[in-house]
């Protein structure tokens, strides 16, 4: 082949190259850019990342409940399931101090607990599991999709690990508490690990400043 041809080709192939790339960025810039942050729930990271949004779940008495039934009160979201052996357990128990140590205030707050494991999670696991930390705490449970749906939306990260013995598994998952706004949209991400007291404390600084 001409050197010349050769020279053409590598120029028509830069330029389609260029124009794919900026083609990339732009939908990139136009997606972050463009969220209807307006009217629904959910909250906005820094970062132009969406967290949170409409659920439809079921409650421990088996009765459907969205996130709307919830608007005008502050809702604070943990994901987990009731087989897990330490973390979820250590979180709950801090979230349920946390509440105590909140008084009155906590009449504001409906604290949530979301089930990752809707295959063992029943209505009836999570309204048994709950109550051993707080009677205030709602536990919600789903079918897969649902349960997905909602992890989507708040950045959950969940997946099963089989173990060895073939009847039970553990569950990875994400562990941050989101403390979201009366409106439904975040109003700040509680790091994993927070005491009773912090998590108080947070929630107390968040209520005063709205
Ligand atoms: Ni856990």
């Amino acid at each position: 082949m001409p050197e010349r041809e050769l020279m053409l080709r590598f120029i028509r192939w830069s330029a389609v190259s260029l124009i794919l790339v900026l083609a990339v960025v732009w939908i990139g810039v136009w997606t972050l850019g463009s969220h209807p942050q307006a009217s629904a729930p959910g909250g906005v990271l820094g970062s132009g990342v969406q967290v949170g949004g409409p659920f439809k779940l079921t409650d421990s008495a088996g009765k459907p409940v969205t996130d709307a039934d919830y608007r005008g009160r502050w809702m604070l979201v943990y994901f987990g399931y009731t087989f897990c052996p330490d973390v979820c357990p250590t979180e709950l128990q801090a979230m349920a101090s946390g509440l105590h140590l909140l008084g009155p205030m906590a009449d504001k707050v409906v604290p949530i607990f979301v089930t990752i494991d809707p295959e063992r999670d029943t209505p009836q696991a999570m309204g048994e599991y709950v109550k051993l930390f707080d009677d205030r705490l709602v536990g919600l449970t789903g079918t897969a999709q649902e349960i997905a749906d909602i992890a989507r939306e708040y950045r959950v990260y969940y997946a099963k690990v089989e173990s060895k013995a073939a009847s039970s598994y553990l569950m990875d998952h994400s562990s941050f508490m989101y403390l979201m706004g009366p409106d439904g949209r975040l109003q700040m991400l509680i790091k994993p690990g927070s005491t009773g007291q912090e998590i108080a404390n947070d929630i107390r600084s968040r209520l005063a400043a709205s």
